[in-house]
């Protein structure tokens, strides 16, 4: 097969690929990261290169425009290499790779569950290290190796529960030993069923660390622990490198049961991504992988069937199966992760195919297991997540949201990072907008807390009806609503003030998502509710996790009818509730074992059967929603 050069600027990456590959493969073989929302169907648009120089042939032009098409912009999708090539990424296009922001808005409101449950479930890591000193063999005291070093270790871990070692472990043991002169630091998992060696070093006071992974569709997000103390050394996130093959778990599935090659490629990437922000922590840190003993991993069911190379098909096939709810540990050698290589890697338990683990997790760090009260748990990202009970039962459920809150399917969606509009001020006579931007720099978009709160305000100034239209009569006669060829908008920065060439707008077609994204996630609550014939005032507490609930404003979020309308007291932030569940667990044998329980407990309700999530749907797309009694304090 020929193969050719494409060059990718400005980064000045080269990289050689056979005749006929995509822009969208090369371009990730290089390292270059490019977005694609759709899975590579050249319908989304967020793929477009510039082709500078040399032979590629377009199959699929999309909604390119004639001007864009004649200055070379293509999908790099369904773009294919015919010869050498110079192509330039734009930023616009590219997964960022800066860190996701791991800091919460919301502190002030911030649970600290997490902290006191560490102390309710009891300290004791899923690994640990112990320091001990061997009898040197002599010609009357002839035990072998292993002998010598398993008797000395069940005397200091003074327990009668099997203790084994691997054959990797084993094969280095004889030199390990005499080099250390008998002196030895051993690191070890420390499970209920017993004990296992995972590596042997000349004794050292160097502490032993584990990491809590939340690997969600979007973001992975690394904690180092120290297993002594417990505490967060460090942390570190970024976008999933699976993000190449769609923006959702749908899309991924779609992606990965293509092919083996295929389902290898999506692995490795998120293998990848977590191998990544492992490297960053530990050369920050002036740690090496064999420090690491363990980790604890929290994602939804289709990225931890993903991250395990377990094929996914049945996930999105009806009736929806998962291949396995509760896998076991599998060390870190078998997955190519950067730990030590016998450290083995915990997946958090899932519930069905679409609440998973880091649901569990979550609920987890909630502790609404060991709760008199009635919670609601709600974990709002592609798929809206909720949880409702108590000590005495669970019930749980998932609604298809959409992509909206993270800024997908939105003209100037994006994800929370600088740049990114969170806030949103319009004075309803004048209709001039006051903006608050991530980083304090000129808008280029407009992220999930910065959707809903322009979502009330369009509502509060007059601009859309309560089914989300808009008021091109509006009495300001303002510019700033106005009518397009195909659609309606409300101009949010013109583009002067945007730094681009283009206005930052909302359209109707965007308050129209927006309304049928909160309209899902409210519709299961109430859903959940009817299961369990309870009323919303019956709820005691909610706890809103997940990355977007980190800058959720409660009172906008009531206003639009996307939360229940209960005192704003009851509303607690929990930030990223999968990752602080991996930590638990990563720290508490016994907490391990309680997220298996609760798998089990939380009674999965499928909403797709019967009609009352439909008809909940249906009610709630208004705004707030047409039963005005439901939101007593929305004027
Ligand atoms: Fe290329 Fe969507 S159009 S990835």
């Amino acid at each position: 097969m020929e193969k050719y050069q494409v060059k990718f600027m400005p980064d000045q990456q080269v990289i050689e690929v056979e005749k006929g590959t995509s822009l969208l493969k090369a371009a990730s073989q290089a390292g270059i990261f490019i977005k694609s929302s759709c899975g590579g169907k050249g319908t989304c648009g967020a793929c477009k290169v510039t082709v500078i120089s040399g032979e590629a042939k377009s199959e699929r032009t999309g909604n390119l425009s004639p001007e864009q098409l004649s200055r070379g912009v293509r999908l790099s999708c369904h773009t294919f290499v015919e010869g050498d090539l110079t192509v330039e990424v734009p930023p616009e296009s590219r997964l960022q790779a800066h860190q996701v922001l791991l800091e919460n808005a919301n502190a002030a409101l911030l649970t600290e569950t997490s902290k006191d449950l560490l102390t309710y479930y009891g300290y004791h890591p899923l690994a640990r290290k112990v320091n001990i000193r061997c009898s040197e063999p002599t010609l009357t005291d002839n035990a072998g190796d292993w002998a010598r070093l398993s008797l000395e270790l069940k005397r200091v871990l003074q327990s009668d529960k099997p203790l084994t070692i691997p054959l990797s472990v084993l094969q280095t043991l004889p030199e390990t030993l005499r080099q250390a002169h008998w002196d030895l630091s051993v690191i070890l998992t420390d499970l209920e069923l017993g004990y296992t060696v995972l590596h042997v070093e000349p004794a050292n006071d160097r502490p032993c660390y584990g990491l809590a992974i939340d690997v969600g569709t979007t973001t992975v997000v690394v904690y180092l622990v120290d297993l002594d103390s417990g505490e967060i050394v460090d942390k570190q996130g970024s976008y999933n490198k699976q993000a190449q093959f769609g923006d959702d778990v749908i899309s991924r599935i779609v992606y990965a049961v293509d092919s083996k090659e295929n389902m290898a490629e999506i692995q490795k990437a998120v293998v990848d991504t977590v191998n990544a922000l492992i490297d960053g922590i530990l050369e920050r840190q002036s740690l090496t992988s064999q420090d690491i003993a363990s980790a604890v991993i929290a994602g939804n069911t289709t990225m931890s069937q993903l991250f395990l190379g377990i094929n996914p098909r049945y996930i999105r096939l009806e009736p929806y199966i998962p291949t396995v709810n509760s896998t076991p540990a599998v060390s870190a050698r078998e997955i190519g992760l950067r730990l030590l290589p016998e450290a083995l890697i915990h997946t958090y338990p899932s519930v069905a195919s679409y609440v998973g683990g880091d649901i569990v997790s979550g609920a987890l760090a909630t502790d609404m297991a060991n709760s008199d009260e009635i919670i609601l748990f709600i974990d709002i990202g592609t798929n809206g997540e909720i949880v409702l009970g108590n000590k005495d039962w669970l019930v749980s459920c998932a609604c298809s949201a959409g992509p909206c809150f993270e800024g997908g399917g939105i003209l100037f969606g994006m994800r929370a990072m600088p740049g990114a509009i969170e806030r949103v001020d319009i004075d309803p006579e004048s209709l001039d907008v006051k903006l608050k931007v991530v980083g304090k720099i000129a808008p280029v978009g407009i992220c999930g807390s910065g959707l809903v709160d322009c979502l009330a305000k369009l509502r509060k100034a007059g601009i859309i009806d309560r089914a989300g239209n808009f008021q091109l009569e509006h009495p300001s006669q303002s510019a700033r609503i106005r009518a397009t060829e195909d659609d309606k908008e409300f101009v949010l920065a013109w583009a002067h003030q945007a730094g681009g060439d283009k206005d930052i707008v909302i359209s109707e077609n965007d308050v129209k998502n927006l309304i049928r994204a909160k309209g899902a996630i409210y519709a299961g609550i109430r859903s959940l509710l009817q299961t369990v014939a309870l009323e919303i005032d019956m709820i005691e507490r909610i706890v809103i996790g997940g990355g977007f609930g980190n800058y959720l404003n409660v009172h906008d979020s009531v206003e639009i009818g996307l939360l229940p309308d209960l005192p704003q007291e009851k509303f607690e932030f929990i930030g990223n509730s999968s990752v602080k569940g991996a930590r638990l667990a990563l720290l508490s044998q016994k907490a391990w074992n309680e997220a298996a329980d609760l798998a089990r407990k939380m009674t999965y309700i499928e909403l797709s059967i019967g009609t009352t999530f439909m008809d909940e749907f249906v009610s709630a797309l208004f705004l707030p929603h047409t039963d005005l009694s439901l939101f007593p304090s929305v004027e």
